[in-house]
C-alpha cells in the first residue's frame, strides 16, 4: 500500500484552514497533524473539515510540538510573522522536515532572514513561500509569453493594506520582470503610521517606489477604487483589474485561485518532484529585505520597532 506523506500545519487561524481545505482537496494520501495552541483555532478546523466533501486522509489536532511526530515530508508555517522564526526554529529543533511553506510577511525583523536562512541550511530543509498569485493561470500566461525586464509595474487600489501585503506585488513584480528592487524611496508615504485590520500590526498608506522607480504600489485612503496591477514598456500596456476580474491588453482571462482550492498544489509539487510553482527562500528573502528596511527607516521615531517592523 501507498506509505502516506507526513504534513503538518502549523497554526490553524483563517489563512491555516485555507491551507487545511486546500489538502484535503489532494489525491493524494496525507497524514496531517495541525498544531495550535488555542483549542478555538483547532475547533474551527474541526468543524471544517465536518463540512468539507469526502477525503482520504488522516488528520490529528495538537495544542503543543511535543506530541508532533519526529519526521515529516513537509511542514506549512501559518502563524502571524511575529512569531514565525520561533516557530520555525522549534519546528526544526524537533521535527526532521523535508520541505517547510512559509507564509509571507516571512520576518519583522532583518537579522531574522539570515538566521532563518542558516537554521534550514543547517537541518537541510527547503523552503518555499506562500506567494500565490505565480499559480494564478492569467500571471502564468504573462509569466511564459510576456516576461521581460523593461516593464514598469504599478499598483494601485483602496485600502488594501500596503505594508502586509505589498510583498505579494513585489513577488509579481519578479515573476514577470526577473528585478529584485534593491531599495526603496518612502517620501511619497504618508506620515501616519495606522493600526492594521489584524490586531497588533500595523499598516501605512501613500505611494512606495523602487528607488529606480520601476515599481510603484500606491494604497489609497479613499474607497472606491479596486486593486490594478499596470504593466507599461514602450508603446505597451497591459492592465490586470484585480478587483474587477478583468485582464486588458494581453489575450488571458483573469483568473485567481483561491488558496482553498490551490494550497494542495506546491505540496503535492514538492512530494512528487521536489521543487514547486512558489517563491524559493532565498529569492523571497531578497524580496522581503530592501522592503522591510525601507519601512523599518520610515516607522523610525514614529513607532517602537524594538522587536521589529510590526507587520503580518
Ligand atoms: N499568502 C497569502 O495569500 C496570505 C493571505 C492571508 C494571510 N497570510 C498570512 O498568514 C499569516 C497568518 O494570518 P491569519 O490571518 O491566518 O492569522 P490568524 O491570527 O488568523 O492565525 C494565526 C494562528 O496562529 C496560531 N498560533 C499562535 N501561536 C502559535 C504557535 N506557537 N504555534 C502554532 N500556531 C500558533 C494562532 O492561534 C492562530 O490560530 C499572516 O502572516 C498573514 O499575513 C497570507
Amino acid at each position: 500500500m501507498e506509505s502516506r506523506q507526513r504534513v503538518l500545519l502549523i497554526g490553524a487561524g483563517n489563512i491555516g484552514r485555507r491551507h487545511l481545505q486546500g489538502l484535503l482537496l489532494s489525491r493524494m494520501s496525507f497524514d496531517i497533524h495541525v498544531v495550535d495552541p488555542f483549542e478555538s483555532s483547532l475547533e474551527a478546523a474541526r468543524q471544517m473539515i465536518k463540512e468539507s466533501s469526502e477525503h482520504s486522509h488522516t488528520i490529528s489536532f495538537h495544542t503543543s510540538y511535543s506530541n508532533l511526530p519526529k519526521q515529516a515530508n513537509i511542514a506549512i508555517i501559518a502563524t502571524a510573522a511575529d512569531i514565525r522564526l520561533r516557530v520555525l526554529e522549534e519546528l526544526l529543533n524537533s521535527c526532521s522536515l523535508t520541505y517547510v511553506i512559509l507564509e509571507k510577511v516571512l520576518f519583522q525583523k532583518l537579522s531574522d532572514y539570515e538566521q532563518a536562512q542558516s537554521l534550514l541550511a543547517k537541518a537541510n530543509t527547503l523552503a518555499y513561500v506562500n506567494c500565490p498569485r505565480r499559480y494564478f493561470p492569467h500571471y502564468q500566461k504573462l509569466h511564459a509569453e510576456a516576461f521581460s525586464r523593461d516593464w514598469k509595474m504599478t499598483v494601485t487600489g483602496s485600502n488594501w493594506g500596503l505594508a502586509c501585503n505589498a510583498v505579494h506585488f513585489i513577488d509579481l513584480y519578479n515573476y514577470l520582470t526577473g528585478e529584485i528592487p534593491e531599495a526603496y524611496d518612502t517620501t511619497a508615504l504618508l506620515p501616519e503610521i495606522v493600526a492594521s485590520k489584524r490586531a497588533g500590526f500595523v499598516e501605512v498608506n501613500g505611494s512606495l517606489k523602487s528607488k529606480d522607480a520601476r515599481l510603484e504600489i500606491n494604497c489609497l485612503l479613499e474607497e472606491g477604487h479596486p486593486i490594478e496591477v499596470n504593466l507599461v514598456r514602450a508603446d505597451e500596456q497591459i492592465l490586470i483589474q484585480e478587483g474587477k476580474g478583468l485582464v486588458e491588453g494581453f489575450s488571458a482571462n483573469y483568473e485567481a485561485i483561491p488558496l482553498s482550492q490551490m494550497a494542495h498544489l506546491p505540496v503535492q509539487e514538492l512530494l512528487v518532484n521536489g521543487t514547486c510553482g512558489l517563491t524559493p527562500y532565498a529569492l523571497s528573502a531578497s524580496l522581503h529585505q530592501p522592503f522591510i528596511q525601507a519601512l523599518l527607516e520610515f516607522a523610525t521615531g514614529k513607532i517602537n520597532i524594538e522587536n521589529g517592523l510590526p507587520i503580518t
